[in-house]
């Protein structure tokens, strides 16, 4: 079955970046010159995705509005005679058919997917988190759609991390099977480096057969008294297998403040636009 939709979660708290979150999502925080929920988007629309479903929450209204048409901005514009800027905001409320679910409780990942579950319906579908950036030449999403379309099982996006890193991340022991891809034995929830399984660290991108809903349901709340995506990929794992994709490219968690001016650096660096200037100023700073 064709993957045709894409899960957003755009729910949390966003408590590594207080207080920028106080009062704004940290979805619509800048990379360059689109808020970052924008790259989320166009990575499903250019992964094939055709419906986008938003999770969001209380406070995240400025997410829906975003891609939302505003007839008195155009009609200003248009009277400005801005035709380019026009057609830009435009194209940007006809990008793809999104509709938001809204997680009442913040009661983790595993939880804001299982909010969707009436609209993802019986079939596959993906799922991002927009505050991993992937920068990467084919978008990460359809590499791992392809690699679904090939085994016709569950797929996570791993990169290798450093081993003192593996106690930040979801963890998998792998079984190599193809150029980038692994048959995941196992999965161990934020190990110390001597008990890694590997350094291949679960990242924010995954495509998933409908089960995961199931399993999830039959997941405990876990660490924090949230519902934790990788313990029901846990319980899934027993039933059917899963794959991990190696990502290409570069990843940026713009979650923390310095993860998201790391990001700005290098993104701003290689922009047509300002990668130049940038350089320069950056140079004279140094
Ligand atoms: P994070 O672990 O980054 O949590 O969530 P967070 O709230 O966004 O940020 P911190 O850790 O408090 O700083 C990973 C992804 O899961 C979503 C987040 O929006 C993010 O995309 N999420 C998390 C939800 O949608 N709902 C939740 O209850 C928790």
């Amino acid at each position: 079955m064709r993957v045709r939709k894409a899960v957003i979660t755009a729910a949390g708290y966003g408590t590594r970046f207080l207080p920028v979150t106080r009062s704004q999502p940290k979805e619509m925080l800048p990379l360059v010159n689109k808020p970052l929920i924008q790259y989320a988007v166009e990575e499903a629309i250019n992964s094939g995705i055709e419906q986008v479903i938003m999770v969001t929450a209380m406070g995240k209204r400025a997410i829906e509005d975003y891609f939302d048409r505003s007839f008195e901005l155009e009609y200003f514009l248009e009277r400005k005679g801005q035709a380019v800027l026009l057609k830009q905001m435009q194209e940007l409320s006809a990008l793809v058919d999104i509709c938001y679910v809204r997680q009442k409780e913040q009661l983790g990942l595993g939880n804001a997917i299982f909010t969707a579950r009436d609209i993802v319906g019986n079939e596959p579908f993906a799922v991002i988190l927009p505050d991993d950036i992937i920068d990467s030449v084919v978008p990460c999403l359809k590499s791992m759609v392809n690699v679904y379309e090939r085994y016709g099982a569950g797929v996570l996006a791993v990169e290798k991390v450093s081993s003192e890193d593996t106690r930040k991340y979801g963890i998998i022991e792998p079984a190599r099977v193809g150029r980038r891809v692994n048959r995941i034995l196992s999965l161990v929830e934020k190990p110390e480096p001597a008990r890694a399984p590997s350094r291949l660290a679960i990242v924010g991108r995954y495509v998933l057969n409908p089960e995961i809903l199931d399993a999830i349901r039959a997941t405990k709340p876990g660490k924090g008294g949230e519902i934790q995506l990788t313990d029901a990929l846990e319980i899934l794992l027993d039933r059917q297998k899963l794959y991990a994709f190696t990502l290409e490219g570069t990843r940026y968690d713009t979650g923390t403040p310095l993860g998201w001016l790391k990001a700005n650096m290098a993104m701003g660096l290689k922009s047509q636009e300002y990668g130049p200037e940038l350089r320069k100023y950056l140079q004279k700073l140094l």
